[in-house]
């Protein structure tokens, strides 16, 4: 995998390797993807300041966060269907994450089950949580995430009601895919992809398995996923959550400066400033935009705020530390990665991402990630 020397190259073998279908799936934003281009936009336009004549030698970006050490402040969001990019997908990320001593998030919508990946990995993983209708469904899917071993559960808040991609709805998207001519003729163009998804037995979605019934057909599962997110929930929903969990609880999805504050007074660990990679609210701001209002103005200062949205390269990475956040987590960088190679291509993307963020830390003028401030970037 040493060929590819960014995720922009990772993404295009990608799209060469996975159905066109689960490419788009990973790649779209919602309507006309205003924010997620400006996801990536806003974080270019930050300028760094160079400095020389420093000491750089040995280097550090290992840090600290909720009272464990990560081998760098990178991590991977949680991705529904990660298991189409890739047979046992959601299997090959977390063990590349495992190498690097970083966080892996296995999505409510992961093809391969809570209990499959931990039999897998021998690092702990987070557990992201939607909240569905369903409120059995929902507290049984926590404590089998308990009962395997998770202590961090990240609580995604931003989907109460899905943003609409135009091509997921263009491509029929279905989990495992539906056999028309087209999907056909796309599986047919992606040899090793259907050779290895046909050996898997992750081929659906793995942690609702149990409790899709009466589903007859795939347009009748997704309906039904559809319709379990809760339009209703609240912030008394969140406190009863907070107090269910016993371990560190992350909130993912929060943009707002209030409703950063809520999520504090909640009780939360932490907080992902998050636009969902811009999937949800188009015409939103950046994720980068909301990081700097929000660590500007939570009355809380100590409380850890992890970012994502828009991270292509290890500059990112360290734009974000120097705003404020404590981790820049990834979506797709890692999912065209496994597209591309499945685990050894998710460590080439980290790979990718550890050498840009170590070398930009440097040519800032830094030898430890954790001196690293607002300083390094040009001021306006
Ligand atoms: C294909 C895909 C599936 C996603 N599925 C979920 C999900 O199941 N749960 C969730 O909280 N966020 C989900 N997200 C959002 C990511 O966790 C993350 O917020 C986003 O990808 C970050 O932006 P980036 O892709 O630019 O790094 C998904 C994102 C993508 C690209």
């Amino acid at each position: 995998m040493k060929r590819f020397l960014s995720i922009e190259e990772l993404r295009e073998k990608a799209q060469s390797s996975v159905p066109k279908m689960f490419f788009d799936y990973c790649e779209s934003g919602s309507w006309d993807e205003e924010s997620l281009n400006k996801n990536i936009s806003d974080l270019k336009n930050i300028q760094f300041k160079p400095r020389v004549v420093r000491n750089l030698s040995n280097r550090k970006i290992k840090i600290n966060l909720l009272g464990e050490e990560f081998g760098m402040p990178i991590g991977l969001s949680p991705c529904g269907l990660t298991g189409m990019q890739h047979a046992d997908g959601e299997i090959h990320a977390a063990k590349a994450a495992e190498k690097f001593q970083i966080p892996f998030t296995l999505s409510t919508m992961s093809i391969v089950s809570i209990e499959e990946l931990a039999k897998n990995v021998s690092r702990e993983f987070w557990f992201q949580l939607y909240v569905m209708k369903d409120r059995k469904l929902t507290n049984d899917l926590m404590a089998r995430a308990k009962a395997v071993g998770c202590k961090t559960l990240v609580l995604t808040v931003d989907l109460q009601v899905l943003g609409i991609r135009y091509k997921d709805v263009k491509n029929g998207l279905s989990t495992p895919p539906k056999l028309t001519i087209k999907t056909l003729l796309d599986l047919a163009l992606k040899p090793k992809w259907a050779f290895q998804i046909a050996k898997t037995k992750n081929k659906t979605f793995g942690n609702l398995k149990p409790y899709i019934t009466n589903v007859s057909n795939l347009n009748s599962l997704s309906s039904w996923i559809n319709e379990q997110f809760d339009e209703s929930l609240s912030w008394d929903d969140i406190k009863k959550f907070r107090d269910l969990w016993p371990g560190k609880l992350i909130i993912k999805g929060i943009m707002a400066p209030e409703d950063a504050e809520q999520a504090t007074s909640m009780g939360a660990d932490a907080l992902i400033i998050s636009n969902h990679g811009g999937r949800q609210l188009d015409g939103c701001a950046s994720s980068v935009s909301a990081l700097m209002e929000i660590r500007n103005n939570l009355s809380n200062r100590q409380i850890s705020l992890l970012f994502d949205g828009g991270i292509r390269n290890g500059k990112d990475v360290l734009r974000v530390r120097a705003l404020g956040a404590t981790m820049g987590m990834i979506g797709r960088p890692y999912l065209y990665g496994l597209g591309a190679g499945g685990e050894s291509g998710v460590i080439r993307a980290l790979e990718i991402l550890q050498e840009q963020l170590d070398r930009t830390m440097a040519l800032c003028g830094h030898r430890d990630i954790n001196s690293v401030d607002r300083s390094i970037l040009k001021s306006n």
